[in-house]
């Protein structure tokens, strides 16, 4: 199949990439390089270079090309900065979006794989979350990807576009020693934790007086691998008529300190931290249910367990200390 993945110079979108490629698909990646990194596109992708908020740009850069599947990935993907700066979350995730559809329906695109977040749910009453729970985001990052999945339902009722929204818990973990996290500057949890442990620094624990175990954030970490994988059974899936969200994680939750703990005996070294205050939007703890994926999709994980999760961030750390400007091993 011809298909393009947005952001595929990203975390998650190049491993997506990989993937698609080893399954013997004609790949295109399309990404801006804001966030992304040209070396994490595997060297079999075409690439095009453009930023999907200028349309026009868009629609040159997509001349006399033909596609038959988008997977959407390109995003502005922080709770904190959402908080801080909702304009760049609702034209990067929502009108982005919506050029996107615009231009590459006329050149075949049927069908739509998004990438969607645990953010959708805000604060749910009662965990595991499945997709049916109520969609109240506590930031403008989940509000964002929220009204682009209902974009992609009136598309679906008045285009005949299929979609099929994953809702990622936390991506964790690395793909290889050719491709890991590497965000500039890092927020997330695991890699910082990492570089703590190499570099002897502290790592801010924000918030533990949450109504969790020990009154720090519950989060569900699910490996990348794992994560790029659920992308081509959603593909699939929509050749069988199958729509709608699903949620992607392991069901099994990890406050910060947990993952402070786990990080220690993997690296074997002590990891210092002190607590800060809370950040604005976090909600005390998503865990998913993946039930729906698993028996709809055909999703089958095999890299749930934490501290796997971890060592496969742990060796990327090692082999790219500074990511993608360190030099291939
Ligand atoms: N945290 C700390 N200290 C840090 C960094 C993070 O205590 O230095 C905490 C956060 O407050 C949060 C947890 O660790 O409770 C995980 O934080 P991350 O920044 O690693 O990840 P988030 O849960 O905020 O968000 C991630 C993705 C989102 C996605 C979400 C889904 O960045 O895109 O997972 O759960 F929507």
């Amino acid at each position: 199949m011809k298909v393009l993945v947005t952001g595929g110079a990203g975390y998650i979108g190049s491993v997506v990439t990989e993937r698609l490629l080893a399954e013997g698909h004609e790949t295109t990646v399309l990404d801006d390089l804001s966030e992304g990194h040209r070396d994490a596109i595997p060297a079999a992708a075409s690439f095009v270079e453009v930023d999907l908020r200028d349309r026009a740009a868009l629609r040159g850069a997509l001349a006399g090309r033909s596609f038959e599947a988008v997977m959407h990935l390109a995003a502005s993907c922080l709770v904190g900065e959402s908080m801080e700066n909702p304009g760049k979350y609702f034209e990067n995730n929502l009108s982005a979006g919506v050029n996107l559809l615009e231009e590459t329906m006329p050149l075949g695109v049927d069908r739509i794989v998004f990438s969607s977040t645990a953010a959708t749910y805000g604060d749910p009453e009662t965990i595991p979350i499945t997709e049916d729970f109520p969609t109240e985001p506590t930031n403008s990052y989940g509000a964002s990807k929220l009204l682009f999945e209902s974009v992609l339902a009136w598309y679906s009722r008045l285009k005949g576009l299929k979609w099929i929204a994953l809702r990622y818990f936390n991506a964790a973990g690395a793909a290889s020693e050719e491709r890991g996290e590497d965000h500039d500057p890092e927020t997330h949890l695991i890699p910082l934790v990492l570089k703590a442990a190499a570099e002897g620094g502290e790592v801010q624990i924000f918030g533990d007086d949450y109504p969790t175990p020990d009154g720090t954030c519950v989060r569900d970490y699910i490996h990348i691998r794992d994560l790029a994988d659920a992308h081509l059974d959603a593909m699939r899936a929509m050749e069988r008529g199958i729509e709608g969200p699903f949620n992607l994680g392991n069901g099994a939750g990890f406050s910060v300190r947990e993952v402070i703990q786990v990080s220690e005996a993997v690296t074997g070294k002590s990891i210092r931290s002190r607590v800060a205050p809370r950040r604005p939007g976090d909600p005390p703890s998503l865990v998913a249910s993946s039930k729906r994926a698993r028996e709809i999709l055909g999703w089958n994980p095999q890299r749930g367990d934490l501290k796997g999760i971890i060592e496969s961030a742990w060796q990327w750390h090692l082999a790219r200390p500074d990511g993608y400007r360190s030099a291939a091993t």
